[in-house]
């Protein structure tokens, strides 16, 4: 059975999103683009304050003498920013061209695509007849969808549905069908009014492909969109080396744009056709990996706290052995139970991987397998690699211990899209404050961190007159000058507060009739809710403070 999701939460922050300008559909006036999704005002700006804090926080504002807690020792940070089409070959031996796929099941009848790993099922029984009754439906929706699925499948009226007897529990369709417990001439499919329409699961290559030049045709001209930003990373590492002095161990950063042609984008943002990460690629001595990747997964953990995530709502988690990515020889993940999920259940937030010397060793001598747990080169039927390497030494040397080696890798691997939601989804609340009489006023609120607050400080006069306008406009543009600040005189101030709130505005500045004569403003703090005199002078050198 499964468990209940928090839909109506989600239901509202994808609706406060959407009227407030976080987010919205992707060529929304031409019904929108499955798996598209812009950034509107506040959210483009919540979204480039988290990459600022990432990219401040990991390349830019990191010390490079210091050894940071449960590091090793000191290292150092490099930024990069390489291009989205790359050479063909890099998908080749990075395995994305072979690997990089997921299952998916077509209806002959509705003409719907599936991801088989998405599709649950239960048998039901009706008059002798049984049918595995399939469902593409998740958390409290899924066994809802049988019901009615059933209902359709069997020809039964809905007044009559204690008729259908049930034979199973929803399981994956794709355990059954491996397991053998069910055919899919069985299977009724999530859209089909017969059974037997769903077909036998294909490979699906996540990748997007395009051509280069306008006299493309032949297959020489077939290039791929990236599906990690990780790979510029490999391609630069020895640029990197040779230009900027850099000594193992050190990272390379870099945020971008990758592209997969997810089969079911779904969960809002979540699952996206075209997102942004925020990778790392830190290279270390072989010997040296376990530590490194130990303090890269702790370190990335209190990052998201460090920004207001409710520890709670996050979970780390070690991958088994049949989880790991073709590359990756471990791998943990930061979750986060995100509101569609059914309660106990998280979604993928980073991987922190250790991807040891398999991109750096495959870009040299051709995409490797690994056989009896040694990587080797591919080989291809003709007994040469199958996908041939750049022949380019990408080792390292080390001037101290004389010592030339493959650095292996760890990859802290984030989604500023993913990121971002779960912010939003954390940060909304409905509580209750006074209104201007005292009496109790619901209101939504986005309790975000201030670093990522896309408005830091709204300016707002009581009242339109007796020269309050003239003393806020000053304040304001004193704060804009330091800090995205808004200005707003109309409606009750009230009303102005609670616009505030919900764009997630940490602090509103008020100019009442006491800032004539003595000079305060009401400085009001969004979560608690204190209203503090301050003096016009010392506001702007006081919201810096706080913001640093
Ligand atoms: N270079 C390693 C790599 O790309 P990944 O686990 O496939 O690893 C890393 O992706 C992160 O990118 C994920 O943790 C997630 O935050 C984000 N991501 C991956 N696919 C996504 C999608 N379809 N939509 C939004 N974010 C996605």
């Amino acid at each position: 059975m499964d468990k209940p999701t928090d839909q109506s939460r989600m239901d509202k922050i994808v609706s406060l999103a959407k009227r407030r300008g976080f987010i919205f559909q992707s060529s929304e006036i031409y019904g929108g683009l499955n798996g598209f999704w812009d950034y509107g005002p506040l959210g483009v700006a919540l979204k480039r304050n988290l990459k600022d804090a990432w990219w401040h926080d990991m390349v830019s504002g990191h010390d490079e003498l210091a050894t940071p807690a449960g590091a090793p020792q000191p290292y150092e940070m490099a930024g990069l920013d390489c291009t989205i089409i790359m050479h063909p070959q890099v998908w080749k031996c990075s395995g994305h061209f072979d690997l990089f796929h997921d299952w998916m099941i077509d209806c002959r009848e509705s003409k719907k695509r599936y991801r088989f790993d998405h599709l649950h099922g239960r048998w039901a029984s009706h008059r002798g007849k049984k049918l595995f009754v399939v469902t593409d439906q998740s958390g409290d929706d899924a066994l809802p969808h049988t019901v009615t699925r059933a209902l359709k499948g069997f020809g039964v009226r809905a007044s009559k549905v204690e008729e259908i007897e049930w034979l199973s529990e929803l399981e994956s369709l794709a355990t059954a069908v491996h397991a053998q417990t069910v055919t899919l001439a069985d299977a009724l499919g999530p859209d089909a009014g017969e059974p037997g329409t769903l077909t036998a699961p294909r490979e699906f290559n996540l990748m997007f492909e395009t051509r280069i030049g306008a006299l493309a045709g032949d297959d020489d001209d077939r290039a791929f969109l990236r599906p990690e930003t990780a790979q510029g990373i490999f391609m630069n590492f020895k640029n990197v080396v040779d230009t900027s002095r850099v000594k193992v161990p050190f990272g390379i950063g870099q945020i971008g744009k990758s592209f997969r042609n997810e089969i079911t984008p779904r969960n809002f943002t979540f699952r996206s056709r075209e997102f942004e990460q925020m990778e790392i690629e830190f290279f270390c001595k072989p010997s040296e990996s376990a530590d490194w990747y130990r303090y890269w997964r702790d370190r990335r953990w209190r990052w998201y706290l460090s920004l207001g995530l409710t520890e709670g709502k996050l979970q780390l988690r070690e991958h088994h052995a049949d989880e790991l990515s073709h590359y990756s020889v471990g791998t943990a993940d930061i979750e986060y139970a995100f509101p569609f999920l059914a309660p106990g259940e998280f979604g993928e937030l980073e991987g922190i991987a250790h991807r040891g010397d398999f991109d750096l060793r495959s870009h040299m001598e051709g995409k490797l397998v690994r056989q009896d747990g040694q990587l080797v080169v591919e080989q291809g039927p003709d007994g040469k690699p199958r996908h041939r390497g750049s022949g380019k030494d990408l080792s390292y040397f080390d001037e101290i211990s004389r010592e030339r080696f493959v650095p292996h890798v760890i990859e802290p691997s984030a989604g500023a899209d993913r990121a971002v939601l779960a912010f939003l989804c954390d940060a909304y609340h409905e509580d209750e404050v006074p209104d201007e009489d005292g009496k109790p006023r619901s209101r939504t609120v986005l309790k975000l961190h201030p670093r990522l607050a896309p408005l830091k400080v709204a300016v707002l006069p009581l009242v339109k007159k007796d020269g309050m306008p003239e003393i806020a406009i000053e304040l304001y543009r004193k704060l804009k000058a330091h800090m995205p600040a808004y200005y707003d005189e109309k409606g009750s101030v009230g009303r102005r507060y609670a616009r505030q709130d919900e764009a997630g505005t940490p602090w509103c500045l008020t100019i009442d009739g006491r800032t004539l004569t003595d000079g305060t403003v009401t400085l009001r703090d969004r979560d608690s809710l204190t209203q503090d005199r301050v003096a016009v002078a010392e506001v702007v050198d006081m919201l810096r403070d706080r913001l640093r």
